[in-house]
């Protein structure tokens, strides 16, 4: 087994100058639209790298759940700048996208597909080291062996992992994560308690990343809903329990929680919205829970969160009730709904979200199967046949209730 992490993780407020003791020749900086932009952090990672001494390039306009054509164009401007760092900054995506980049930069023979080979990625570091500054608290990119890229031919997000793509240096700089809108705070604050979640039950769990899985639980639960009503203290806190989140799950692998909201998320786009990732895992967590929990190390597992944030329970299985009766309690304070059906176009509750009953219907063995090829499925607790998934898609479907 590894555990791996990046070799310097600067983390507070004000992390994001420690830009300025970085060595090196030329930099790329990768950001996506406009908000890095807009509230000043893009200058001041620009002008700390020229006080490094460092030639800055900048790569703008990375989109959200970047695609496959973002990476190409991204490689190509690494090529022709040559950078000895590759510095990105932002949510998940442009970190993500960045990622992706770098190996074709590395490795210009590199086609898409050989990059979503899991722990098939040639060494990278021959031409540059890469940096991660993360902006939202979620996706905890920054210290992760992952990134997510969009196939918009087919509607569906393909996870590369490898830990060669795991950053050298991350900054956890709170300061940034203070301009997120409410409802960031909500969806990447509840991606976050899935990752510690589902971390903590995987197969792949280890004492090495347990007190990281379990820490991260309890300071999710903590400071979230004060996070998202305003709370700069509460914000701060959540930009380190994600990170920790991170640490636990690129060492421990996810679940199924994970393969649902990749195979969902861009699936419906004809009929107007994204899933947004984050919505997505907190409306699916609780029915996975209940699915996993008929899994007698899995049962123990959430039974053992359930006693470390001191939910109550006369036995496993009322503890287990009870964990999911948190985090649907979360999902409300928060004004996520429960299921597909209420999920509506601004990802806020509704009676009559935007993926018609028949639709999801009709695709509903299609997502199954994709969902059972995800990368995230082989570490998940209990292994779902075809039908099971289908049935637990349904139950995330209607918001009914797992008895099986
Ligand atoms: N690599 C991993 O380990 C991993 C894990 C989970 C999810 N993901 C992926 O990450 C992506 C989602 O990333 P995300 O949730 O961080 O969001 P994001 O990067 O997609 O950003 C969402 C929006 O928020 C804005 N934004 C970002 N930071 C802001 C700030 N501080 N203030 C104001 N606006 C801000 C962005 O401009 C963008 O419009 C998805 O593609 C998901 O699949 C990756
Ligand atoms: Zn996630």
């Amino acid at each position: 087994m590894r555990f791996t992490l990046p070799r310097d993780i600067y983390h507070g407020n004000g992390a994001i100058d420690e830009l300025k003791s970085f060595k090196g020749k030329k930099a790329m900086v990768c950001v996506g639209g406009s908000s890095m932009k807009k509230f000043g952090f893009l200058d001041r990672v620009v002008e700390n790298l020229k006080t490094a001494g460092m030639q800055v390039q900048l790569f703008e306009g990375i989109e959200p759940d970047p695609s496959v054509e973002t990476v190409m164009k991204g490689a190509k401007a690494m090529t022709e700048f040559g950078p000895d760092w590759i510095v990105a900054i932002g949510g998940g995506s442009p970190i993500d996208a960045a990622k992706a980049m770098w190996i074709k930069y590395e490795h210009p023979e590199c086609t898409f597909e050989d990059m979503c080979k899991v722990f098939g990625i040639p060494e990278l570091r021959h031409k540059a080291h890469f940096c991660a500054i993360s902006s939202t608290s979620g996706t905890a990119t920054e210290v992760t062996a992952f990134s997510i890229i969009t196939d918009y031919a087919k509607g569906i997000k393909y996870p590369i992992a490898d830990f060669q793509i795991t950053p050298d240096v991350a900054i956890v700089d709170p300061e940034l994560a203070q301009t997120m809108p409410k409802k960031l705070v909500a969806h990447t604050g509840m991606d976050a308690m899935t990752h510690a979640i589902e971390a903590y039950v995987s197969t792949a769990n280890s004492e090495f990343t347990d007190p990281l899985a379990l820490h991260a639980i309890e300071m999710v639960k903590e400071y979230l809903i004060p996070s998202y009503n305003g709370d700069t203290e509460a914000r701060n806190k959540m930009h380190d329990a994600q990170c920790l989140a991170g640490m636990a799950f690129s060492n421990a692998l996810l679940g199924i929680v994970h393969s649902m909201a990749h195979k969902t998320g861009a699936i419906f786009a004809d009929y107007g919205a994204h899933i947004i990732h984050g919505a997505a895992n907190a409306m699916y967590l609780p029915k996975v829970i209940a699915f996993n929990a008929k899994d007698p190390v899995a049962l123990k597992r959430y039974a053992k969160i359930a006693d470390f944030i001191n939910l109550g329970g006369k036995d496993d299985q009322e503890k287990v009730q009870n964990l999911i009766a948190m985090l649907r309690g979360m999902n409300d304070e928060l004004s996520i709904p429960h299921c597909i059906k209420n999920y509506g176009k601004d990802s806020y509750p509704c009676e009559q979200g935007f993926v018609p009953e028949s639709v999801f219907l009709e695709r509903l063995p299609e997502i199954a199967k994709n969902a059972i090829l995800d990368a995230c499925t082989g570490s998940n607790p209990r292994q779902p046949s075809q039908k099971e998934m289908e049935d637990l898609l349904k139950c995330c479907y209607y918001d009914t209730e797992v008895d099986f």
